[in-house]
Order: C-alpha cells, then structure tokens, then sequence
C-alpha cells in the first residue's frame, strides 16, 4: 500500500496537473471528506517578489487561488472551509499594504457575491471585525446577510482574527458571567469554552492547510486545532490550486487519527 502510494508520488514529475486532478478523484473517498477544513493562505509578498512585482499583485493573484478553492470545496461537499486572510499581527505592516488587503477583501465580496449565492456558499466573518474599516464592515455585513440562509458550504473568513485575541475574549465574557452569578466556576468546562469562542457551533478543523513552506501555526485557530492534521507545501498561495488540496485531502484519508486513543478513528 505505502509502496504504491509513494510509486504514485514519484510519477507525478511527469504528469500535468489535470491527468494529477483526474488520478486524484479517483483516490478520493467521498464518504470520508474532512467537514472542516482551515487554510494559512500565505506566500502572496513571496510569488510577487520572485516575479518581480510589487506585493499588492501578489495578495491579488491570491484572491483566485481563494475562488479556486472555494468553488472545489463547494463542489465536494465540504461544510466548512476557513481562511486566514488578516492575522491581529498584520496590522504591523506598512499602511498601504494593509489598505490594499481592505480593498481587495471589498472586492471579493462585491465580485463573488453572486457566485457565491449560486453556489449555495454562506459567508461569515470571524475576527475582531469592529476594528475593520467601515467599508469592510458593511460589505462583510451585508455578505453575510445575503448569503444566510445558504445550505452548503460554510466559508468562514478569518479578519483581524487571532487565536490568542479570541481565547482571551472569551475567558473575558466567561468571567463576567460567573461575575453576574450566571454561570459557576465549577460549571466552566470545554464546552462552555467553545460556546465562547468564535467558531461556536462549528465543528473543530480536521485539515489544517498552510502553503508557503512556513512550518508554524501563526496564531490560527490555536484551540480549535488542537487535533487538526496538518498539511504543509511549499506551492505559494497564489499558485495553490484544486490539485494541491485534493492531493491534501487523499493524504488526509490516509492517515491514522487516534485523538490520543490506540484506534485510528
Ligand atoms: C499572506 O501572504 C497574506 C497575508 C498575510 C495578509 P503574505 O503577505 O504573508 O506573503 P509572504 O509571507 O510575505 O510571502
Ligand atoms: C499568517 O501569515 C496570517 C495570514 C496568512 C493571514 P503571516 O505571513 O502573517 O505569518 P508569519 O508572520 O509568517 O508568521
Ligand atoms: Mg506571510
């Protein structure tokens, strides 16, 4: 099985992407797709560098890698799909790098909106997004909105979102609730946690995506991943297509997931 399985790799120098998405289809099992998958799209500053061009054209070739994979993940049938687009930590970069990002997520949603909607794609915003510019706000908003009653995928933008913010934020709300006798100390479990945080209802990440070839987590989803498999290319985010994450979700189906126990699950 292992022998086949790295035999597969081997051949894959020779072969084009599509012959790669048609063998890779055929790998897939349909019944055993993670629910949840969660990416770190990153590379954007890296491919526009190599190229030459300024950053902003990278962040912008990313936005296709992004409508790539929405529309594949839709298609398969996959619930949720996360994407980290603006970490709290990216505030640190230049001004006009951080406007350039506010008005391609503008963009985006103006664009895709009624793709989206075809697709049966509903959009949620997670993060600290009252700190976003207005415009963002209410695009993001009225997104939301329009897409709400959506039945397929669940396309969850990560936006001024960080790990350690939204642990904070909802030990903050749990205390005030134990502090207005709501809620009892003893009556603080994983639970009550994850009803605070802003993945509530949604179930944890099974496949963890970061391209780039950066080997760390970067204040994503820090307790939601705490089983998620991950995945790591070294393909640049505005290269990454539907081959990528098909040939992550066949290596996901191959592997043993125990959650701490003997059997693979
Ligand atoms: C990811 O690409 C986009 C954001 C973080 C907003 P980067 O801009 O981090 O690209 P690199 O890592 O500099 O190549
Ligand atoms: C992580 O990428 C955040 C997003 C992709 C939005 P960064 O480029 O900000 O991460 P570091 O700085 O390399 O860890
Ligand atoms: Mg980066």
């Amino acid at each position: 099985m292992l022998g086949n399985w790295l035999n597969f790799w081997r051949v894959r120098k020779n072969k084009s992407d599509s012959d790669m998405v048609r063998e890779l289809y055929k790998l897939l099992d349909t019944d055993r797709l993670p629910r949840h998958v969660a990416i770190i799209m990153d590379g954007n500053g890296r491919w526009a560098t190599r190229r030459g061009l300024p950053r902003a054209m990278g962040h912008r070739a990313g936005v296709e890698s992004l409508r790539e994979i929405v529309r594949t993940c839709s298609s398969l049938g996959i619930q949720y799909l996360t994407v980290y687009a603006f970490s709290t930590e990216n505030w640190k970069r230049p001004a006009e790098e951080v406007s350039i990002l506010m008005d391609l997520l503008v963009e985006y949603l103006k664009n895709e909106l009624h793709e989206l909607n075809q697709n049966n794609v509903r959009i949620k915003a997670i993060g600290r997004i009252e700190e976003l510019p207005q415009k963002a706000r209410e695009e993001l908003d009225s997104s939301a909105e329009r897409t709400q009653t959506n039945k397929g995928l669940t396309l969850n933008l990560a936006l001024n979102y960080g790990g350690r913010n939204e642990i904070t934020e909802a030990v903050r709300k749990i205390a005030l609730e134990v502090a207005s006798g709501a809620l009892k100390p003893e009556g603080i479990d994983e639970h009550v946690i994850d009803m605070h945080l802003y993945t509530s209802g949604i179930p944890d990440p099974d496949l963890l995506i970061r391209p780039s070839g950066e080997l760390r987590i970067s204040n994503f989803l820090l307790w939601q991943a705490a089983y998620a498999e991950f995945w790591y290319s070294p393909v640049l985010w505005p290269d990454f297509r539907k081959v990528h994450l098909l040939e992550a979700i066949v290596d996901y189906q191959r592997r043993q997931r125990r959650f701490g126990g003997l059997k693979p699950k």
